[in-house]
């Protein structure tokens, strides 16, 4: 009887994918096990790694930042291949500890005294629901539903413990706890994005505690994100990643008809998948690496036959994947035209501008900020006086920035900057006592660079979180391949084990929303075939 080797199809060349074939071939060259494959829609490998260029600086759409040095497997092989340091110039080269000017709607700039106590206040109720701060309540008898209303409960205690409100003056029609209310709200703004939560009542209370990250400090890396994904990819066999096969189906068998299993007395392959060129493969085996947001919309089409998996996933998987949260999150580079004349304005660098908005329904709002940059908490250039700026965006303002016009983009950010830069009341206030000498700050923008994560069909979002009504256990559900085990798996009618196994980011209990969680994840699902077929 011909023994066939194993055939791995491993669906996504991002991070996950990317790692499972390289740790499936470091096993395999040696021992001849597996056939391995990677089919990638895309026409290129790295996923939501996704590094360019703009402007002469090297630049991350995708992810940015090692989260934690230390203990980091991410880090540990920028360092093998030594690219932490380049000599272009990288996004956030100097860290992310620079100086920031706080400036409140209006053109006030607010000094540190004023914002400290608020940022304060925020990191230590975020390190609290963190669970890095003692008085750990046991899972759910918190009676606290999400981050959003712990957050405001803590703001809330705060001014009922503080002295009644004091005189402000020189701050046009800000009031200090208006003040207070939008730092706070600018902070609750980044952790949107660092979340992926389009509103943080929607992200869970209790699962926040199981987030890992690693100690140690966050670092870019200096020859880009991608470094990390090609030197992964440069072991495997030339023709091993596919590019361009976007896969529209994957047939398995939960059940299998003693019937279909033999083939010239060999065994069949139990796992088709079909590609949108209309190609077919079969496998013995495939890691699924796409998307949380793909898998959402693959069950949401189960209805109109366009689902990807054919039988339709098991309820338990399904519902965890319309449980779990992800969201849209969306980057911003913006080119500042050379400056003109020699004591212009931006001879003397862009500052770290950390924005503090009027609420986006406040009377006092200034009209010509668009409601899209409302709730954008920085504009900063990507590190000391480059000549390029960014902004994350988040949730739905992330989605629109999408389909903006770069006219559109640049107006908006322009309108908003000199509504922040330039120092006169009169300007952006309109109350009639206002210093005379208003000077405009005007900035001039020669290009954007938008990511576009959202409405990309290969990502249909950014990463995930635990929504409200979820919970860590999903990711764990997320993770378990199929079929599902069960304790007649040795009978001899009983179907082929492991026919679809999952892995990526959103299949990582404490590491989710991370490149080196899909690192992790690659390898998990790696190592558990391998197990299979060395005990066997
Ligand atoms: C804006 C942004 C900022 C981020 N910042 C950070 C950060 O600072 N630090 C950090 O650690 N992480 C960050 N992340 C998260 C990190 O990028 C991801 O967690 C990680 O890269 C996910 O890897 P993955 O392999 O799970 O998924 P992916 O990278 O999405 O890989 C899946 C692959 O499957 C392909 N695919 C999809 N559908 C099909 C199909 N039908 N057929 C074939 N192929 C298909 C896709 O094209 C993709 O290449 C960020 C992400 C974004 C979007
Ligand atoms: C950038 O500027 C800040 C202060 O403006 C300074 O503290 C920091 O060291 C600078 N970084 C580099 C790399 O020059
Ligand atoms: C193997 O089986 C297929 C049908 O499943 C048949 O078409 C083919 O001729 C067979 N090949 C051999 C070598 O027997
Ligand atoms: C930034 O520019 C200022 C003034 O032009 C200069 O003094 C400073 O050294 C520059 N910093 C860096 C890191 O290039
Ligand atoms: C990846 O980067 C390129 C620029 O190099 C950009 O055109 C593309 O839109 C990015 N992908 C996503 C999904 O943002």
């Amino acid at each position: 009887m011909a023994v066939k080797k194993a055939r791995i199809v491993i669906v996504g060349a991002g991070m996950a994918g990317i790692t499972a074939a390289n740790r499936l071939h470091s096993v395999s060259a040696s021992k001849n096990l597996f056939e391995v494959c990677v089919v990638e829609g895309g026409n290129r490998i790295g996923g939501r790694i996704n590094t360019s260029e703009f402007g002469g600086d090297r630049i991350e759409m995708g992810a940015t930042w090692i989260h934690g040095i230390e203990g980091s497997p991410i880090h540990k092989i920028a360092q093998q291949i030594h690219a932490l340091e380049s000599d272009q110039p990288w996004e956030c080269m100097d860290g992310n500890d620079n100086k920031a000017t706080t400036i409140a709607e209006g053109g006030f700039v607010l000094n540190p005294s004023f914002v400290h106590p608020i940022t304060e206040l925020f990191n230590n109720l975020m390190d609290h629901a963190q669970g890095r701060m003692s008085t750990a309540t046991t899972k759910g008898e918190s009676g606290i539903l999400s981050i959003g209303s712990f957050l405001r409960q803590g703001l809330d205690a705060y001014w009922g413990s503080s002295k009644e409100e004091k005189e402000l003056k020189g701050f046009g029609k800000w009031s200090r706890k208006l003040l207070d209310e939008a730092i706070f709200a600018m902070h609750e703004n980044t952790q949107r994005t660092c979340t992926s939560v389009a509103d943080l009542l929607t992200l869970d209370y209790d699962a926040e505690s199981e987030y890992q990250m690693f100690p140690g400090e966050e670092i870019t890396i200096g020859k880009g994100y991608s470094s990390i994904i090609e030197s992964l990819a440069s072991v495997l066999p030339p023709g091993s990643v596919k590019l361009g096969r976007k896969v529209t189906r994957i047939e398995w068998q939960p059940e299998r008809h003693e019937a279909m299993n033999m083939e010239n007395g060999t065994r069949s392959r139990p796992v088709v998948l079909h590609f949108s060129d209309g190609s077919v493969m079969s496998a013995d085996h495939v890691i699924v690496t796409v998307s949380l947001g793909v898998l959402k919309a693959s069950i949401r089409d189960d209805d109109s036959g366009m689902s990807m998996f054919h039988p339709p996933l098991p309820s338990f998987k399904a519902e965890a994947i319309s449980r779990l949260g992800f969201g849209v999150v969306n980057k911003l580079f913006m080119q500042l035209s050379p400056p003109h004349g020699t004591r212009d304005e931006h001879s003397r660098g862009f500052p770290f501008l950390q924005m503090v908005f009027h609420s986006p329904n406040s009377e006092l709002r200034q009209k010509k900020i668009p409601w899209w940059m409302r709730r954008t908490a920085t504009l900063c250039p990507i590190y000391n006086n480059s000549s390029v700026l960014l902004s994350w965006f988040a949730g739905e303002e992330a989605l629109a920035l999408e389909s903006l016009k770069d006219e559109e983009i640049i107006k908006g950010v322009s309108d908003t900057v000199s509504c922040f830069l330039s120092h006169s009341v009169e300007f952006c206030n309109g109350n009639g006592n206002s210093e005379k000498h208003s000077q405009e700050y005007k900035v001039k923008f020669s290009k954007v660079l938008k990511s576009q994560w959202g409405t990309d069909p290969l990502f249909l979002g950014s990463y995930s979180h635990v929504a409200v009504g979820s919970s860590g256990d999903d990711f764990d559900k997320m993770a378990e391949p199929l079929p599902k085990c069960s304790s007649s798996s040795s009978h001899p009618s009983a179907s082929p084990p492991l026919q679809i196994l999952f892995a990526g980011e959103a299949t990582h209990r404490t590491h989710y929303s991370t490149t080196h969680g899909a690192y992790f994840s690659g390898l998990r699902e790696a190592n558990r075939l391998i197990q299979h077929y060395s005990s066997c």
